[in-house]
């Protein structure tokens, strides 16, 4: 694209504000004490506010107690909070997983210091991602990909509102969670963390996370409720490399389109903080962007919550993007922007610095009391001025049964079956040789089979998830949960290769493939655990999507031992797996299912529980077809006409939306309402859907629609809905979705949504049913 044409597009997208009312209502009492804070504070003051710092600078490693570990410089906290008023404060120290007892000491004496000394709570941060990541004996829930994959909003909701307890019962407020960067791009390390591929899927599952971890009432948060910060706001899953923190080009359409679209529903949901993209978007720092931090959020949206950076990224702008000059002129350049807290975890030169800018006049006294009214505005919402502190009494069910459980439906949920060849799923224990029962051996082998740190995946306990095997012994490994279901005497384990714990994530010991295929010998089947070890962020970065040579040759090895091979996948990205998956009897993708993921997988795999999980993303074949769902339908076109082979094929393992069952579903009269709509319709379709098997199972239903000729090209389908339902066997259902007709509308070339005349096609499943919209209509955001 020539440049002159993608920049007019850019400012295209530059949508004027309507008159929107707040994302968050207001409330006047709330605010008069805001104001009457604000007037009282000096500038030091408010520039300490906007500041967070990481709690390891106020304190050291040490031998205390006999044993090594972090202790508390309280001289250090003293000063850091008299001298420079600092309002917030992150991690966890020493970067392991501390006790409730700890959190509450720790926490508290932060409180107590910013009370005496300038009369303002701190807002504490903590990456609680799927679970309280940072806090011994919590409870631990599958990823947000596993979630995506149960295709459930209750689950998402009732693990976040779990998590908020657990989270004040250890004293923080305040989450860095959910992530609702698109995770279309398998190369990309962090694409567990987020909800998949798709903005809907991300957009309702972040409506669900917010009500469950904020309440009902963003203006007053309970005391089992934490604040959230949705990240990485926005196309950070988008680097154009494929490797964390590097650039993202994205069209002007599909970034308001597609990428914008959580983050839009998470604010109207009443997320009261962002974190913002460490990286930048089409060559613009997304720190230093006024149109993207306070355009699009705070005013075209009418938000009036607070804007966190992310890890140093201020540092970032000068550093590493090279769009200013030094560390100065990057603050001048973020605050401008919209920034409202600098997260600067090592470094007070923020509180000086800022002062420059402000006494120069590079920084505006009304730009610095916005950051800090919405900074404040946050700490009263939390009431935290008036319960500074939180956990204690009240405070029981932390790490209980009753969470257990939960987080064992959920990741029964979030297991996707993928291929069961002959129904050799479910195993039973007993098998029948020459009319006789007989107990069947099983062989677990692969690196995954007897180790926590995989099921978990990063941020947990640590933020690379390694070192803290020690924290997860009271939960069961595959192979303890296999042992517990088919009798430790009837599982075999061999792993045939293991991953080299003091090492990187990707590096593994030397393998032992020939023990592997000895053991397979006196096994009935072989239940191969590969994948990946926990990784996070930038160390996660990999070099080749193929899943590891030595992985690939244990299956390939032990295939030939004619031996049926159930095949488990536990992996936080989809690793190429082409040339053995035609090896193996059956797939299960069980991608990173937490702390009670190896016994959800007993209970399918014995058939005591059904599958129901379907593919959050597109799992490709080959490296060179890295599609998504929703591609352009001249990605996948037959051969034209003459000599010439001018096909294009999309190449994938498992589509979107994929997923089996032990029992079967039958989809039968598609309808919609209208066969002719105009854009402010609401079309009612409706599908009935039968569990034709014996077994009850659940079935997410999903709502695709095709626009079949648009101005700018299609894309061959999009999800607009979902639900999911159980059936009983024999059992029908009728789902009803209520879709406006604005959910059709796509971003033209003028950047504004468009909703054009012609024809669209709904599918559910197989089928398909049309209707047609009469009349185009062009808008401004907000759409709907
Ligand atoms: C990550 C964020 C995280 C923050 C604070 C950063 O490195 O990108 O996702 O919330 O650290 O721990």
């Amino acid at each position: 694209m020539k440049k002159s044409v993608f920049t007019a597009m850019l400012l295209a997208v530059t949508i004027g504000a309507s008159a929107q009312k707040p994302a968050i209502p207001r409330d006047a009492a709330l605010e008069a004490k805001v104001e009457k804070k604000l007037a009282s504070m000096t500038l030091d003051e408010k520039i300490g506010q906007m500041l967070e710092l990481n709690f390891d600078v106020m304190g050291k490693m040490a031998v205390s107690d006999g044993k090594r570990q972090w202790v508390l410089n309280e001289t250090m906290l003293d000063t850091i909070i008299s001298k420079y008023k600092i309002g917030s404060i992150l991690n966890a120290p020493g970067t392991k997983a501390a006790t409730v007892k700890q959190w509450q000491e720790w926490i508290g004496l932060i409180q107590e210091k910013s009370m005496k000394y300038i009369g303002i709570p701190d807002v504490y941060g903590l990456d609680q991602n799927h679970g309280v990541t940072y806090t011994q004996a919590g409870t631990l829930f599958p990823q947000p990909i596993n979630l995506a994959a149960s295709f459930n909003t209750e689950l998402a909701f009732s693990g976040a509102q779990i998590t908020a307890y657990e989270s004040r019962a250890s004293n923080c407020p305040w989450v860095y969670n959910p992530v609702l960067d698109l995770g279309r791009d398998p190369r990309w390390p962090r694409i567990w963390e987020s909800f998949g591929e798709d903005p809907i899927v991300n957009a309702r599952m972040a409506e669900a996370e917010i009500k469950g971890y904020q309440g009902d009432d963003p203006n007053h948060l309970g005391r089992y409720n934490v604040a959230t910060s949705v990240k990485h706001y926005f196309a950070y899953g988008a680097p154009f490399t494929g490797k964390d923190r590097t650039p993202a080009y994205v069209s002007p359409q599909m970034l308001r389109e597609k990428y914008f679209e959580p983050f839009k529903a998470a604010i109207q949901a009443g997320a009261l903080t962002i974190m913002v993209n460490s990286g930048s978007i089409n060559g613009m720092p997304v720190h230093a962007s006024y149109e993207y931090l306070t355009k699009w959020l705070k005013e075209d949206l009418q938000w009036d919550g607070m804007i966190v950076t992310d890890w140093a990224d201020i540092n970032n702008l000068f550093s590493r993007e090279h769009v200013a000059k030094d560390k100065k002129d990057a603050i001048r350049l973020a605050i401008n922007a919209g920034v409202d807290m600098s997260m600067d975890p090592y470094s007070v030169d923020f509180c000086i610095l800022l002062k420059e800018l402000v006494t120069e006049g590079k920084v505006s006294m009304a730009r610095i009391d916005d950051a800090v009214r919405r900074i404040l505005r946050l700490k009263y919402r939390l009431n935290l001025f008036d319960q500074p502190n939180t956990g204690g009494k009240g405070y029981e069910k932390f790490g209980s049964k009753e969470h257990a459980e939960k987080a064992l439906r959920a990741a029964e949920e979030t297991e996707v079956l993928l291929k069961n060849e002959g129904n050799i799923l479910p195993l039973s224990k007993e098998m029948n040789v020459n009319g006789n029962s007989v107990n069947r051996k099983i062989l677990l082998t692969g690196p995954n089979a007897n180790q926590m740190r995989c099921l978990n995946g990063g941020w947990s306990y640590t933020w690379q998830g390694s070192n803290a095997e020690d924290l997860s012994e009271s939960y069961n490994t595959i192979y303890e949960a296999l042992c517990n279901k088919y009798g430790k005497e009837n599982v075999v384990l061999e792993q045939g290769v293991t991953y080299n714990e003091r090492g990187q994530y990707w590096e593994e010991n030397a393998p032992q493939i020939e023990k592997a295929v000895t053991a397979a010998k006196e096994c009935d089947v072989i239940i191969a655990c590969i994948g990946e070890n926990s990784y996070c962020e930038t160390p996660g970065n990999l070099t080749d999507l193929w899943l590891s040579e030595n992985q690939r040759n244990l299956v390939k090895e032990l295939a030939k031992t004619g031996k049926p091979i159930v095949l488990v996948l536990n992996e936080g990205r989809p690793r190429l797996v082409s040339d053995i998956e035609p090896l193996c009897k059956a797939v299960v993708d069980i991608l990173l299912p937490g702390n009670y993921g190896g016994d959800a997988l007993a209970n399918l795999l014995a058939g005591d529980a059904n599958f129901s999980a379907k593919m959050p993303y597109t799992y490709p074949r080959e490296i060179n077809s890295l599609n998504n769902y929703d591609y352009k339908v001249s990605e996948e076109v037959g051969t034209m006409a003459g000599a010439y082979n001018y096909d294009a094929k999309v190449s994938l393992l498992w589509p979107f939306g994929y997923g089996l069952s032990y029992t079967t579903y039958e989809y039968a009269n598609l309808k919609v309402d209208k066969t002719q709509f105009t854009a402010d319709d609401v079309l009612t379709v409706s599908v009935d859907v039968k569990n034709t098997g014996n077994r009850v199972g659940k079935e997410s239903v999903l709502l695709y629609s095709s626009d079949l000729v648009a101005s700018l090209t299609p894309d061959n389908r999009r999800l607009r809905q979902f639900t999911k339902i159980e059936l009983q066997p024999g059992e029908t259902k009728t789902v009803t979705f209520k879709l406006k007709a604005k959910e059709l509308a796509f971003v033209g070339a003028d950047g504004r949504w468009t909703l054009e005349e012609g024809d669209f096609l709904l599918k559910v499943a197989r089928l398909s049913t049309k209707t047609a919209c009469t009349k185009t209509k062009i808008w401004d955001e907000p759409n709907i």
